[in-house]
């Protein structure tokens, strides 16, 4: 409450901070978090540290019950703020309080606390809530896959609010506890560790826990019938795997690539540095998509990868995620190519080590199938635009200004780069730009043409790949020259 006091002198100033905030001072925390991208993606006004998510789900009906308990500081005064959710919300608890709550928008839940919350205190959500995912259209599609023995919540760039709410942006990014249960004989699956599970009254409950930051669309969730291998790397850390029960004649080439995470890791800590997080595997449900998604420490794969026989490059690209992608976070959804410029050239790198074609090769075949007057080189992969994000540019020619980079700069100061950017980073979030002039300092060199070039130029690039004079190729081979770089 406001009481304006009339102080004489400098002693006003002092006495007018320890004033109480009037309500005119508490305001809405904005709908999105600022990304020009997505809009309304995220929201402002708090910053979450965790996510704690008790869940129920029925294979039979799709029906998901849960209650996620949110914890956040505010970053302003906040009169209310909103989260993301696409189901629907029953109650609403604020630090204990009921809280008014509204929908409004494609996925905001407006929630109007009893009273204001100060600027830089903690805060809890409590928010219950239940819904079919499949059901839930937002931008006029559901980020839940529907599959015969349960559904898995996996998109990007979003798939939080089917299946939970959250401030769904991964500039925000915390640490989850997920909770799930689901009828006996059915699993459960989710990012990190799996605690514990148990059963009773005809319900198995799955804890997992993920103990680093991590972003929103990283979060999955899989109900099905699974087989699970587990393991422990030579370092200590838990490997588990799933594999649906009914992946047909995709079973063999899925376990035969997927069984290989912990030598993919191993080799990627080569070129990338530690590993960054506390478990790792992979899981394969029976669902009709083609794509693969970095979740954190356990990516998605769909069968259909694996429907040529064996394809460890996948594993590879969704594990160099782990440490682009994951562990180091887009700051807005334009710096991309800091996710799957690299994703992708760690598959030329695997290559170039597997002895299936070196990174140049692949460099040279990439430039080649792609004449000039192609739209490939009309996406520019360092802000290629919300309709391109995921666009093959973004990707391969993405990975050829890497391959430029490496040409520019030599083998050691290259690799010097990839291993060091990941550690700079770790656990958070960066721009484009920030590598770019990380990789001028590392370097020595000014680079700012070399980028216009390779990631902002809307036209083919005059000359791929070349080796610039005064440049030596390195006498070591890259994996020498990665080795020599670990710490
Ligand atoms: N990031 C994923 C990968 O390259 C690919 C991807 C792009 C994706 N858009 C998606 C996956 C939508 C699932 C849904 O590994
Ligand atoms: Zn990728």
């Amino acid at each position: 409450m406001h009481r304006r006091l009339i102080v004489p002198g400098a002693l006003a100033a002092s006495l007018l901070l320890a004033i109480p905030a009037t309500a005119a001072d508490y305001t809405p925390g904005a709908p999105g978090i600022g990304d020009p991208y997505y809009p309304d993606y995220g929201n402002g006004g708090y910053d979450v540290s965790h996510y704690d998510l008790r869940l129920k789900y029925q294979p039979a009906t799709d029906l998901l019950e849960g209650t996620a308990t949110i914890l956040a500081t505010t970053t302003q005064n906040l009169s209310r703020f909103n989260l993301d959710l696409g189901l629907k919300a029953s109650e609403v608890r604020v630090n204990g309080r009921k809280a008014a709550f509204t929908t409004s928008g494609v996925q905001e839940l407006e929630i109007t606390p009893a009273a204001g919350l100060p600027k830089g205190a903690p805060v809890t959500v409590v928010v219950k809530y239940a819904g079919k995912p499949s059901e839930v259209k937002l931008y006029g599609f559901t980020s839940w896959q529907r599959t015969p023995d349960g559904g898995v919540a996996a998109n990007e760039p979003e798939a939080a609010a089917w299946w939970f709410p959250s401030n769904d942006h991964p500039r925000d990014k915390a640490t989850y506890d997920v909770s799930v249960s689901v009828p006996d004989g059915t699993q459960a699956i989710s990012n990190g560790v799996l605690q514990s599970t148990s059963s009773k009254l005809g319900w198995t409950r799955y804890n997992w826990r993920s103990a680093k930051p991590q972003a929103t669309y990283l979060a999955t969730l899989a109900v099905g019938k699974f087989d699970i291998t587990t393991d422990t790397t030579a370092s200590g850390l838990p490997v588990l795997n799933a594999y649906s029960k009914d992946l047909g004649a995709n079973a063999g080439a899925a376990r035969a690539s997927v069984e290989r995470t912990t030598e993919a890791a191993e080799w990627l800590e080569s070129v990338f540095g530690p590993y960054p997080f506390d478990s790792l595997g992979g899981y394969v449900p029976n669902v009709p998509s083609r794509f693969a998604l970095e979740t954190q420490t356990r990516p998605f794969y769909s069968p259909r990868q694996f429907a040529n026989g064996s394809n460890v490059s996948v594993v590879v690209h969704e594990l160099a995620h782990q440490w682009y992608g994951d562990s180091v976070s887009v700051h807005g959804w334009k710096d991309i190519w800091l996710n799957e410029g690299f994703a992708s050239y760690s598959q030329w790198l695997w290559s170039e080590k597997e002895g299936e074609g070196t990174a140049q090769e692949l460099a040279d075949y990439v430039y080649a199938s792609h004449p000039a007057d192609d739209p490939f080189w009309q996406v520019a992969p360092g802000d290629p635009g919300p309709e391109n994000q995921f666009d093959g540019a973004v990707y391969d020619r993405g990975a050829l200004a890497l391959q430029a980079l490496r040409n520019e700069i030599g083998d050691r100061a290259f690799f010097k780069i990839l291993k060091g950017w990941p550690q700079k980073k770790a656990y958070g979030n960066a721009t484009v730009a920030e590598f770019v002039r990380y990789a001028e300092k590392v370097s020595g060199k000014s680079l700012g043409a070399l980028f216009d070039t390779w990631l902002y130029a809307t036209e083919r690039p005059a000359l791929p790949g070349v080796r610039v004079a005064g440049v030596p190729d390195a006498p070591e081979s890259w994996a020498d020259i990665a080795r020599s770089h670990e710490r």
